[in-house]
């Protein structure tokens, strides 16, 4: 199924169609994604620097998750290749990779092979080298998801799901009150539209907000310095914001 090039999803379509996704991160966000695409009935690559020495990994995961070996062996429907096989096969791409390598890891995956595909780009440019809280590595003037355009030129970025963890990504019903808001932003109506229906109807999204341009990413990754003082302050990541209007 061929959904390259200026095709388009038609977001009025009733029916489920499973589609080729193809995520760039094998952490927590590469994994619930995967997890979650996949049960839904959805093909799943995860894309790594070294799928053979990815797959031997036994150090625990982050946040007391299993270690990838074992989280692999548990999900025999994900598949796991290179970052440039991953975007070659893929429909949709999904970035979940550490905000200061996602240039590499786009690198590694292609330009050619992101040309014309719609990228939920998840990222946040978090810098963690004088400890935390975390400051941003870019801020203000610029922000990764427009990095990451320039430099792709012929991606389709939609800065998304950024400010929220990975529960709540795919599973925005677990809060009390599931009606919290979700942000999109990207310079291609089309891809912003696929995005949208993929946050409302596989991930459950009620509440969307089109913030405009890819530049829009700026305020959404200058949201994660507040993010992460609200999660000192809880003592949870389970909190999202919801706009009341
Ligand atoms: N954790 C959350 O709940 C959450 C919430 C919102 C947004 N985010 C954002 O989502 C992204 C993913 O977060 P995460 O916690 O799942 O994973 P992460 O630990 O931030 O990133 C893991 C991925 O980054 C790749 N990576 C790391 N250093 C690399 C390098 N030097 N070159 C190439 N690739 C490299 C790893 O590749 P290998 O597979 O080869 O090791 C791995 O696939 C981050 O940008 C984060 O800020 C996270």
């Amino acid at each position: 199924m061929d959904r390259g090039g200026s095709t388009v999803y038609l977001l009025d379509t009733t029916q489920e169609v499973p589609m080729k996704f193809g995520i760039l991160g094998t952490g927590t966000v590469g994994r619930t994604i995967a997890r979650k695409l996949a049960s839904l009935g959805h093909e799943v690559t995860m894309g790594t620097r070294d799928p053979s020495a990815t797959k031997g990994r036994s150090e625990p995961g982050a946040w007391g998750a299993p270690s990838f070996a074992d989280w692999y062996a548990a999900n025999t429907d994900i598949h796991l290749a290179t970052f440039a096989d991953t975007a070659s096969g893929a429909e949709v791409l999904v970035n979940a990779s550490s905000g200061g390598a996602s240039l590499a890891v786009f690198e590694a995956a292609g330009a050619a092979n992101l040309a014309g595909k719609v990228v939920l780009d998840i990222a946040n440019p978090l810098d963690f080298s004088n400890g935390f809280p975390p400051s941003l590595s870019v801020s203000n003037t610029d922000s990764l998801g427009e990095q990451i355009q320039r430099a792709f030129p012929e991606a389709r970025i939609v800065k998304t799901l950024n400010t929220v963890n990975a529960d709540l990504m795919v599973n925005p019903a677990s809060l009390a009150d599931g009606d919290h808001t979700m942000f999109v932003c990207g310079n291609d109506a089309d891809a912003k539209g696929v995005a949208t229906r993929i946050l409302a109807e596989d991930f459950g999204w009620k509440d969307i907000v089109d913030l405009g341009d890819i530049t829009q990413a700026r305020g959404t990754e200058m949201y994660l310095p507040l993010w992460v003082r609200l999660y000192g302050k809880l003592g949870t990541a389970a909190f999202n914001l919801k706009l009341v209007r």
